[in-house]
Order: C-alpha cells, then sequence, then structure tokens
C-alpha cells in the first residue's frame, strides 16, 4: 500500500507524513531528503551544478541507500542524516532537482522502497510521476505567508536567527523553482485530496487524513 502526500515548502506535509505513518504503522519516505542527499554528494566531489553533463557522470559514482526503518541515510555506506538540512544544501537542492537524470536515479529508489512494504511518500511528484497509481493522493497546501512564518518558528527553535521577509522570499522562490521546472514540477494529481491547512492543526489534519483512508 501507497499513500502519497505532496506539497509546496511548508505546508507541513512532512510533520503530517510522519504522524499519519505513526498513526497507521507505515514506513515513512522523505524523498526531499534524498534530492538533499545528491546535492549534498554533488557539492563534496565540487561538481559545477550549472552543469548536468558533470552532474550525470558524478552519479555514476553513487550508490544511496535509504533505511526506512531507521530513518538514515548513506551514501557510499556514509550516513549523512544529519547534514542534509544545512543551508548550503537547501539553498542548491532546487538546481539539482531539476535535473532529470538525478530525478530518474532517485525515482527508481523510491519505487523499490514501495515494493515490500506499506509506504508513506511524501514529495512534490509522488501522486503525479513516482506513484502514480498510489492506493491515496493527498495535496497538502497552506498560504505562502502561513508557511514562511512557520519555516521562520523552526529556524528560532534552533535558535537561527533569520528575517522573516528573507524566509518568505525564499520560500516564494523554492516554489516558483519547483512548480516552473520542466521534469515533474510541482503539482496536484487530478484524483489528489487537496487540504488547505492555513488554520488547522496537524492532529485535526491527519484526522482528516485517516479518515479519508478510512
Ligand atoms: O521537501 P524538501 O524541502 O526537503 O525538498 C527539497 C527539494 O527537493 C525541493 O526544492 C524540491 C525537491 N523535491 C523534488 O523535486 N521532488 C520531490 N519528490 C521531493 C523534493
Amino acid at each position: 500500500m501507497v499513500i502519497a502526500i505532496d506539497g509546496p515548502s511548508g505546508s507541513g506535509k512532512t510533520s503530517t507524513a510522519k504522524l499519519l505513518a505513526k498513526k497507521l504503522c507505515y514506513y515513512y519516505c522523505d524523498s526531499g531528503s534524498l534530492y538533499r542527499a545528491v546535492t549534498y554528494f554533488l557539492l563534496a566531489k565540487d561538481v559545477d551544478l550549472k552543469k548536468s553533463i558533470d552532474i550525470n557522470s558524478a552519479l555514476k559514482d553513487l550508490k544511496i541507500n535509504y533505511d526506512v526503518k531507521k530513518n538514515l541515510i548513506t551514501l557510499n555506506d556514509i550516513n549523512v542524516t544529519q547534514y542534509l538540512r544545512e543551508d548550503s544544501i537547501t539553498n542548491n537542492v532546487s538546481r539539482v532537482s531539476s535535473v532529470s537524470s538525478v530525478r530518474n536515479f532517485l525515482i527508481s529508489i523510491q519505487r523499490d522502497l514501495a515494493d515490500y512494504q506499506n509506504i508513506i511518500v511524501d514529495g512534490r511528484d509522488i501522486g503525479t510521476t513516482v506513484f502514480p497509481n498510489a492506493d491515496f493522493k493527498f495535496f497538502i497546501d497552506a498560504e505562502v505567508e502561513v508557511r514562511a512564518r512557520r519555516r521562520f518558528n523552526e529556524f528560532l527553535e534552533c535558535n537561527i536567527k533569520k528575517d522573516y521577509k528573507e524566509v518568505l522570499e525564499m520560500i516564494k522562490n523554492r516554489d516558483s523553482y519547483d512548480e516552473n521546472r520542466k521534469n515533474s514540477p510541482l503539482r496536484r494529481a487530478q484524483d489528489a485530496i487537496y487540504i488547505d491547512n492555513s488554520d488547522m492543526g496537524l492532529e485535526e489534519q491527519v484526522l482528516k487524513i485517516i479518515n479519508y483512508i478510512k
């Protein structure tokens, strides 16, 4: 069984997917982490991210493993999970995720994860491209100002001082990049259930999803 959850940055889809996985006893795959892991790898190898051809050849040396039981990502057997939220990665991941060889590489990894277990996968193209036949599809959204405020608060919780306007701008830029790229842009699948959680708490939202599934 596959449950696909898509939505823009800061929509809360990751918290939603995690809590849903816990309540349903499913595994959880954060597909954004895979794109972040590839970005980490390319930056560490000093690959020019503007050259798709260089990215394609670097991918040949990459073995990536996502252990959904332990929630760990390894690159060539080295655990990189703790580095994936660093600014250098966040600032470059949109560019890397628009490269088709990267997407094809990661799509097959995501599909393999669903071969032998019940899984919830969140991302941008899960219901449209990775699992067009998912058993359930949800598209989680919220107003851009609400999403920026959430990100701003997450930074505060980690003692990182950012300007709210800067965070808002960053979210708008990522939305625009994710929605307008040629390969698998962020889009709501026609058969996805749309949830706007601008005025909704996490528990309420997860309950709503469980009710749909039931
Ligand atoms: O959800 P996130 O912020 O960790 O995602 C990081 C980036 O990866 C984001 O810019 C969009 C991209 N991404 C994607 O293109 N497709 C996915 N299925 C998941 C993430």
